[in-house]
């Protein structure tokens, strides 16, 4: 599909997510709401609204990451990773969970491999959204990964992993990274981070969360809403899809109640405080939550 088609569909998905949201109030079929970045939409509506966004940016997604955080996100990824220290203890099977074009199960095996000479972690990548696959597949193929037990591809939705597939105490890592603020129902992926981890094992996630200085989040407000949806038109003509990857960043919980949807799942994790059960890259730009599963 072209971007221009995308788009259209984009527009034409928010327009039915308005018609329906003005009269929910009146049909109970349709009272289940949610957020679609600041919009609030029928909780039917989220999944294939943020196909849309990501049928439409999956192509120019790796650039679009460099270009918006001017190649901070590498960082980020770097230092989530890193901390994990996957292969420490001997190879370890995990998932990467709205793994897109699959950055993360990248670093995964890379660190592995470098770090502790384990060529035997793997990792399945996981995503609701074929495009972002196909890139990954795509990107995976120039590396020595490809055609090896270490990576795998997997459509699905994270809210309801196929049970054949994605056994329980099945994993000894789940990282989701930029993908859980998307998902209409944060609880169901968290329950299903739970099913799928063995005891003992880690759940990950990356995910802009709340600055926590004034000045800082003055400036990063005022990056977030005029300069990305600026880069998203420039770079790929699609500014309403960039619009809603800052709106969603926004609509997030905030550091202590997401960790608190995290202990809800069933996963332990540290004290409500930076460097406890999370902890703030830049302030809280970006953050790691990580739980354990009892
Ligand atoms: C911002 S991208 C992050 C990709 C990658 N993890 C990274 O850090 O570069 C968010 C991803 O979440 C995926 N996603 C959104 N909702 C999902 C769901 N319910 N289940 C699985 N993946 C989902 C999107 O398709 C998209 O690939």
């Amino acid at each position: 599909m072209s971007l221009p088609t995308l788009r259209r569909s984009l527009a034409r998905n928010r327009n039915f997510a308005r018609c329906i949201s003005s009269s929910s109030s009146s049909d109970p079929q349709h009272s289940k709401t949610t957020s679609f970045g600041f919009q609030t939409i029928p909780e039917n509506a989220k999944e294939s609204m943020v196909k849309s966004v990501f049928d439409s940016v999956a192509s120019k997604y790796d650039l679009m990451n460099d270009a918006m955080s001017m190649g901070v996100h590498r960082l980020w990824k770097d230092q989530f990773v890193g901390d994990l220290k996957p292969g420490r203890r001997g190879p370890m099977k995990c998932i990467d969970v709205a793994g897109g074009t699959g950055d993360i199960a990248l670093r995964i095996l890379d660190f592995a491999r470098e770090k502790y000479a384990d060529r035997e972690t793997s990792v399945e990548v996981v995503d609701i959204n074929e495009q972002m696959l196909k890139e990954g597949y795509r990107r995976f193929k120039k590396t020595m990964y490809h055609n090896t037990p270490q990576i795998s591809f997997h459509e699905a939705n994270a809210q309801s992993l196929p049970k054949e597939k994605f056994r329980d105490n099945s994993y000894d890592l789940y990282t989701i990274a930029f993908g859980i603020r998307n998902v209409t129902s944060i609880p169901a992926v968290l329950d299903e981070a739970y099913r799928v981890l063995k005891p003992g094992a880690t759940f990950a996630c990356l995910e802009f969360n709340k600055v926590d200085h004034p000045l800082l989040g003055t400036l990063y407000d005022q990056y977030s809403f005029h300069i990305i949806p600026l880069l998203g038109t420039i770079l790929t003509g699609d500014r309403a899809s960039y619009q809603y990857l800052v709106e969603s960043i926004r609509k997030f919980p905030a550091q202590p109640n997401f960790a608190q949807m995290i202990r809800d799942a069933g996963f332990v994790t540290g004290k409500d405080i930076d460097g406890g059960a999370w902890t703030n890259l830049w302030g809280g730009v970006a953050c790691v939550h990580t739980g354990v599963k009892i």
